[in-house]
């Protein structure tokens, strides 16, 4: 049974296709799409996503399922980011252990999932495909997936190359897709989301919003960071690799954007950027140990609610933007 309590109900292709309440997801978040978070998102009546790279086998995202279950009986899905890697992951048994699992929703990312949709479609999993391009988005369409999460500049994680935000990439996404669009970056409260809608969007992905709430699994001080800080407090790091990421400003990020700027490669700034020091972050509340994701849209949030709260104010206000403000300028001619 879902939890929430507001009496505002947004119907739409989205929430057809995916048999949840409300148009809001949230998407993958290394380290952070746990459990504890996925369930809470899913009692919510949103879209929940387990991330899968934050389990370190194949064993360990089935016994994190199994724990998500215990916590919720609604749907929740798995990202499954892939990773240009020298040595990838062993994604074919993360795959396999997805579906013996009974996952219905996999959100992926990252890179084609060409493979991939091949294997999941048949065993009867729904695919969300977050890319960060038009051309992309089309090509994920071509493959088979049931609906695609496009991505702004202004999103945490990794904004492509192309640095189109959102009041342009979405509406230009959903004219050329047949299938459901989830806006994506940027995204905080429900103006955004009215706003995702009129531009042709049938829900919203959030990741810095649901990664500042009481159930996210990151040290209080994390989240007391984000409230503090601006939208101009985020740096592109990688930006001359070509795999840029947008992450918290700190000494560590900028460090690493002065590094690659006069020329250094990867191998010099790796120590900069490992994931472990990044976890590190999240674990003891010191938000300048290393390097995490966060996006433009954290200047947007000013709170720490429950996941509940969260997800009943942006429906609700979301139901009053609609009926009241927007209502209200269509009958001024009259
Ligand atoms: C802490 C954090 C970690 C993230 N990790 C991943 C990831 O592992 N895989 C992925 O596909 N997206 C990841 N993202 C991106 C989010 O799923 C989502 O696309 C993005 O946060 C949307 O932009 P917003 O933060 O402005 O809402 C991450 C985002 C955050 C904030």
């Amino acid at each position: 049974m879902s939890n929430t309590t507001t009496g505002s109900v947004l119907r739409t292709r989205f929430t057809e296709t995916f048999g949840v309440e409300h148009p809001i997801v949230q998407g993958g978040m290394q380290w952070v799409g746990r459990a504890e978070l996925v369930a809470a998102v899913a009692n919510a009546g949103a879209l929940g996503c387990l991330t899968m790279l934050t389990q370190p086998t194949p064993e360990a995202l089935v016994k994190e399922i199994a724990r998500t279950r215990d916590l919720t009986d609604q749907p929740f899905g798995v990202n499954f980011t892939i990773l240009p890697s020298i040595s990838p992951p062993p994604y074919a048994e993360y795959r396999d252990a997805i579906i013996e699992s009974g996952i219905t929703i996999v959100e992926t990312a990252g890179n084609a999932p060409t493979e991939h949709v091949e294997v999941f479609k048949p065993a009867g999993v729904k695919i969300i495909h977050k890319c960060t391009s038009v051309r992309h988005a089309i090509k994920a369409q071509t493959l088979g997936v049931d609906a695609v999460s496009i991505d702004g500049f202004e999103c945490a994680g990794h904004p492509g190359e192309d640095d189109v935000t959102g009041l342009v990439l979405i509406p230009l996404t959903t004219e050329r897709l047949d299938i459901p669009v989830i806006a994506s970056g940027g995204i905080a409260d429900a103006r955004g989301l009215v706003a995702a809608l009129a531009l042709g969007a049938d829900a919203v992905n959030m990741g810095t919003r649901f990664l500042c709430t009481v159930e996210s699994p990151v040290h209080q001080q994390v989240k007391e960071a984000i409230v503090a800080a601006s939208e101009l407090d985020t740096e592109l790091i990688f930006r001359p690799l070509r795999n840029t990421t947008r992450v918290a400003s700190n000494a560590v990020s900028r460090e690493v954007v002065a590094r690659l700027e006069e020329g250094a490669v990867f191998e010099d700034v790796r120590h900069l950027v490992a994931g472990t020091r990044g976890k590190q972050v999240y674990d003891v509340g010191d938000t300048e140990l290393g390097i995490w994701s966060v996006g433009q849209s954290q200047g947007l949030v000013h709170d720490i609610p429950t996941v509940g709260e969260l997800v009943d104010r942006i429906v609700g206000e979301a139901g009053d933007i609609i009926s009241g403000r927007l209502a209200a300028m269509t009958r001024t001619s009259l």
